[in-house]
């Protein structure tokens, strides 16, 4: 049966785009019951009711973390959803949320983790003059950006790259590895356990996507 989720946004949203986009053409068995955005402003807001997904906003508001957390958790539970996906949601999740979803609970991150926990990943790899980036999608621990990753897509950094250009590159890779992991999610391929991402049971590295084109 396809899997109901809900997916979290801050901002833009494109992750979450390129979610739904993969429930409607057959690489997520699963359908988005719900879109949560911190900020009303968020575009992907926007582009969510646009395409008539439900929607909700949920603002901090000088509420605790634990609060909104728990105000999120419950609007994702009556929607149906049992699996979560974060896409760009800017809010650091108290430990009962994670707790409460753990192992139901996905990010993507745009780093080859566990390089470059944290922001400004772009920027911080053009300064330290990596020649290589990415993004990771990874099930979600109460550390910040430590939990196993699941997928990696990787691209050789190009010299002189603006940090806007690598962006957009790295973007494009996201929008692949995220509704490829989820795929997997839905499909009961991938799960959590005791710390580690299995794959059809089994403990494995994280699969790698490498730039074409
Ligand atoms: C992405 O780069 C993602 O890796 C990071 O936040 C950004 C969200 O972008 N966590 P969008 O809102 O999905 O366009």
């Amino acid at each position: 049966m396809a899997l109901p989720f809900a997916v979290l946004i801050s901002g833009r949203g494109s992750n979450m785009l390129a979610l739904e986009q993969a429930t409607r053409d057959g690489r997520i068995d699963g359908r988005i019951a719900l879109v949560v955005s911190d900020r009303a402003g968020a575009a992907g807001l926007a582009s969510a009711r646009g395409l008539g997904l439900p929607a909700a906003v949920i603002e901090l508001r000088g509420m605790d973390r634990a609060a909104h957390g728990r105000l999120v958790s419950d609007a994702v539970e009556k929607s149906g959803a049992g699996f979560i996906a974060l896409a760009g949601y800017m809010r650091i999740l108290d430990a009962a949320f994670v707790r409460r979803w753990q192992g139901r609970l996905l990010n993507i991150h745009p780093s080859l983790l566990p390089l470059y926990r944290g922001l400004h990943t772009h920027r911080r790899v053009l300064e330290s003059g990596d020649r290589q980036h990415g993004c990771t999608v990874h099930f979600v621990v109460e550390e910040l950006d430590a939990g196993p990753a699941v997928i990696q897509g990787r691209l050789a950094v190009r010299p002189g790259e603006a940090e806007s250009a690598l962006s957009a590159r790295v973007q494009r890779l996201e929008h692949i590895i995220y509704p490829q992991a989820v795929g997997w999610f839905a499909d009961g391929r991938l799960e959590y356990k005791d710390g580690a991402a299995l794959f059809d049971g089994r403990p494995r590295p994280p699969a790698i996507v490498e730039e074409t084109g």
